[in-house]
């Protein structure tokens, strides 16, 4: 087997502590051992004079190879063009997109840097595994130094529609960028769509079958590949859960009362501040759901230097407080809002313990939170997911109560709905949901796009 070489934004180092690793990062690192490689990106420090030279942890089989940004790159690259203008374009957000030609370029620069960086450490026979928006350019910047080794991509993100791309003035060098790779994954047929359409509409290249085509003078698989969990490790996790002290004083916390749970990174993408609006209508409409159900939202602080997710921040702790204040009693909250992490294997308890899942992204790649909240199901007295019909989780998670989150109207109903559901309705959407979810764990995904990665012809599709 050819060795892997594994690129992202953010690498999970041994050394920064196992525990602290997602489900992502544990697939990578497996995928990483069975076949030895290198896992390469930022270290996440930014620093005055960062060392020319990436820092090597060895854990053989495995290479970790990590680069420090300056400040200047730090703010351009991740803060700019990564977190200003993709993310919010590729999540439908116009209306936040920064369009900054110095952020643009401090992009271009940290792929190119990267790309130099990692170019000594790659070997003719390596598979390169790029991901992420962050890294777009990353492969048209290797085939620049000369690297002709399969190279694959996935975006973790949504792929917007054409004419919201089109409003992005660097589109066609990062269509063109994709087009470098010889695998392109998207979380949905939705995202595979839209990229088609650009592709043909904008750059009249051509859709040939089989999930190929053909445009900017080359070859490549695009295709969908829905990421997914470590379905039975969240089951296990799950079911011991209750063991802990901080679950064991949230079920006594709670009495005969209910209780609903989001889970977000704070973002503008996740609907935050719709959900707890569409609560409220759901207290108002539902009176008699007063004093009797609350929403637990835990939403972590993230990137936090960029001005729109401090806007976030503000607006959310004033709904908060105000939804609070006006329906609060003595002995119950309304909304209990946690604005900070907990370990994986404590949220797991969390939902097995909550009646309804609320996930009600306005735009989002997959949605983990909503597979998560699946298979920490108790399967004799599962919970009810809400998932929104624009988070990619919901092509697959169908059987949950899908929802439109601009319509507080509608998903008030549907908490109303959840609560109300009889036990058999509950576990039958839960057996067909666990069956989506088993279909497409994470060691699922990860073999899938690394054999279609290993299956392109030495020298790129259009040299077959
Ligand atoms: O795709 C979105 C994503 O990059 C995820 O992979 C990750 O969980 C999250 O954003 C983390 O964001 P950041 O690296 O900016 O903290």
């Amino acid at each position: 087997m050819s060795r892997l070489v594994v690129v992202s934004n953010r690498v999970a180092v041994p050394d920064d502590g196992p525990a602290r690793a997602g489900g992502l990062a544990v697939a990578l690192r497996e995928a990483l051992q069975e076949s030895g490689g290198i896992w390469f990106g930022w270290s996440g420090k930014s620093v005055a004079r960062p060392s020319e030279e990436p820092t090597i942890t060895e854990a053989p089989p495995v290479t970790y190879a990590t680069l420090d940004l300056s400040r200047r790159d730090h703010q351009e690259y991740y803060n700019g063009f990564a977190n200003r203008t993709l993310w919010p374009l590729f999540h439908y957000r116009l209306d936040l997109a920064e369009f900054n030609r110095q952020d643009y370029a401090g992009y271009l620069r940290v792929n190119t840097h990267f790309a130099e960086k990692l170019r000594p450490l790659i070997r003719e026979s390596d598979d390169i595994w790029v991901h992420d928006y962050h890294l777009i350019p990353f492969a048209s910047e290797l085939r620049r130094l000369g690297v002709g080794n399969r190279i694959g991509f996935f975006l973790h993100t949504p792929f917007p529609a054409m004419e919201v791309f089109l409003a992005l003035p660097s589109h066609e060098r990062l269509a063109r960028s994709l087009c470098a790779y010889d695998v392109v994954g998207f979380q949905s047929m939705n995202d595979l769509r839209a990229f088609q359409d650009y592709i043909v509409h904008e750059q009249r290249g051509e859709i040939l079958g089989d999930n190929m085509l053909r445009a900017f003078g080359r070859t490549l698989r695009a295709e969908v590949y829905p990421i997914g969990i470590e379905v039975e490790t969240m089951q296990r996790t799950a079911a011991h859960a209750m063991q802990e002290s901080q679950l064991r004083r949230l079920v006594k916390h709670m009495g005969d009362r209910q209780l609903m749970i989001g889970v977000d990174r704070l973002d503008y993408s996740k609907g935050i501040p719709e959900r707890f609006r569409a609560f409220e209508r759901f207290l108002q409409k539902y009176p008699a759901n007063q004093g009797r159900v609350s929403l637990m939202q835990i939403a972590p602080v993230s990137r936090g230097e960029v001005p729109e997710y401090r806007n976030i921040r503000a607006e959310l702790e004033s709904l908060a407080g105000h939804i609070n204040g006006v329906y609060g009693e003595l002995d119950w909250m309304p909304i209990r809002y946690l604005n900070k992490g907990f370990p994986r294997d404590t949220l797991t308890g969390f939902y097995r313990v909550c009646r309804v899942g609320v996930v009600t992204p306005l735009r989002d790649g997959m949605n983990l939170v909503a597979k998560e909240y699946v298979a920490s199901q108790n399967p004799h007295e599962p919970g009810v997911l809400v998932l929104s019909r624009f988070a990619g989780a919901a092509r697959e998670l169908d059987a949950a109560l899908l929802v439109n989150p601009f319509d507080h109207e509608n998903v008030a109903d549907a908490l109303n709905r959840a609560l109300a559901m009889p036990l058999e309705e509950r576990r039958e959407r839960w057996e067909a949901m666990m069956l989506r979810v088993h279909d497409s764990s994470l060691d699922k995904w990860r073999e899938r796009f690394l054999s279609v990665l290993r299956a392109v012809p030495e020298g790129g599709y259009a040299a077959a």
